[in-house]
């Protein structure tokens, strides 16, 4: 079955991998059919229904989720022929929405969505806006039409509701929750998820949220302090430990994976005689503690490539994520070889 992703313009590269690392820590048999600006359409092979559902509650960079019903060019009539071509034959009332991805089309949705609203017509279809039995959608990207018919739309209201400021304790640069969450989903996290430079908490928060155990530490207990409660406030299955990153008080191999985001350059919360330091030997530890053939997500403001791979790391993808001016975060995501 063809499935479209409608993924968020906030980011270029990271929506994608979100949604294959949620495939491939779900067993997902599939194939890339196209990676399209704003849009990812795979082939998935069995078991569809599930994986769209766990994905649906996973994922926090993906905007719809629909089923491939047809393809065509960008053209206004080449879209309504394909529309035509590819009508499903479905019981009941429907909406149909047209979304341009950037700046890919000139074409007015709107009256698109009229034009296509009236071959459904003519083939007895009820239309009914506000409340649509069946929702199809036409996403124009690239040199494309792609239409399909809905089958989830991703809540992402509740990646706000959890923003920094609204959470019962609030410490200023952090993640945001879209942006952990995404992170989280891309180390791929199986049972135990490890955070060494914890802070607040709110990496920790969104791997618990999907239902795995999470282990932070941090060496500032008033921080500390803060992380419990706002674990506490989301109820999620963790433990914190007052401990040093680059000396972990755990066992090889333990941890299935590693999302962090240690303190930059400027950063007075610098618990180690440097920031180079730090890096390194934390490094190590991050690599030490995780099991083999697993992932680890280090975040970072300055190049650490080469301590990656020092402590024994593959370097496997790559996000820079422009923040401000003077802050790009870069987004390493290590694998440890088997
Ligand atoms: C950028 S903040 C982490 C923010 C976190 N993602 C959050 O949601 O709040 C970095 C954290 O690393 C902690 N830290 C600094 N040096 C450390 C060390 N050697 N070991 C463990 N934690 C350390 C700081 O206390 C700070 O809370």
């Amino acid at each position: 079955m063809l499935i479209a992703f409608e993924l968020s313009g906030e980011h270029n590269t990271i929506p994608k991998s979100e949604v294959l690392s949620c495939l491939r820590l779900l067993n997902a048999d599939f194939c890339v059919c196209h990676s399209l600006d704003g849009c990812l359409i795979i082939d998935i092979k069995a078991g569809t229904r599930g994986i769209i559902e766990t994905i649906s509650k996973r994922a926090a960079m993906t905007h719809h989720i629909i089923k491939v019903l047809g393809m065509g060019g960008p053209g206004e009539q080449e879209i309504l022929d394909m529309v035509e071509k590819n009508m499903p034959d479905f019981n009941g009332t429907y909406n149909v929405r047209v979304k341009r991805v950037r700046d890919y089309s000139k074409i007015n949705t709107e009256l698109m969505e009229g034009d296509i609203g009236r071959i459904f017509h003519e083939n007895g279809k009820r239309a009914n806006l506000k409340n649509p039995q069946v929702q199809f959608r036409v996403v124009l990207t690239e040199d494309k039409s792609i239409f399909g018919c809905l089958l989830s739309s991703i809540d992402r209201s509740k990646f706000e509701s959890r923003k920094p400021h609204k959470k019962p304790f609030f410490y200023p640069g952090v993640l945001m929750p879209r942006v952990a969450r995404a992170l989280v989903n891309i180390s791929m996290p199986q049972e135990y998820l490890l955070d060494p430079f914890c802070g607040t908490g709110g990496i920790l928060v969104e791997g618990g949220l999907i239902g795995i155990k999470v282990i932070g530490g941090d060496m500032q207990r008033k921080i500390l302090l803060g992380a419990k409660m706002n674990l506490e406030h989301y109820d999620v299955d963790y433990s914190l430990m007052y401990e040093d990153a680059c000396r972990l008080a755990l066992r090889n191999e333990s941890v299935d994976a590693v999302v962090t985001d240690p303190p930059y350059g400027r950063s007075a919360a610098i618990k180690a005689e440097s920031l180079e330091y730090m890096l390194a030997i934390s490094m190590k530890e991050i690599y030490r503690v995780l099991k083999k053939n697993k992932r680890a997500v280090f975040v970072s403001e300055r190049p650490i490539e080469g301590l990656a791979q020092d402590a024994g790391f593959k370097v496997i993808e790559k996000h820079l994520q422009r923040v401000h001016k003077s802050l790009t975060r870069r987004i390493l995501v290590l694998k440890k070889p088997d």
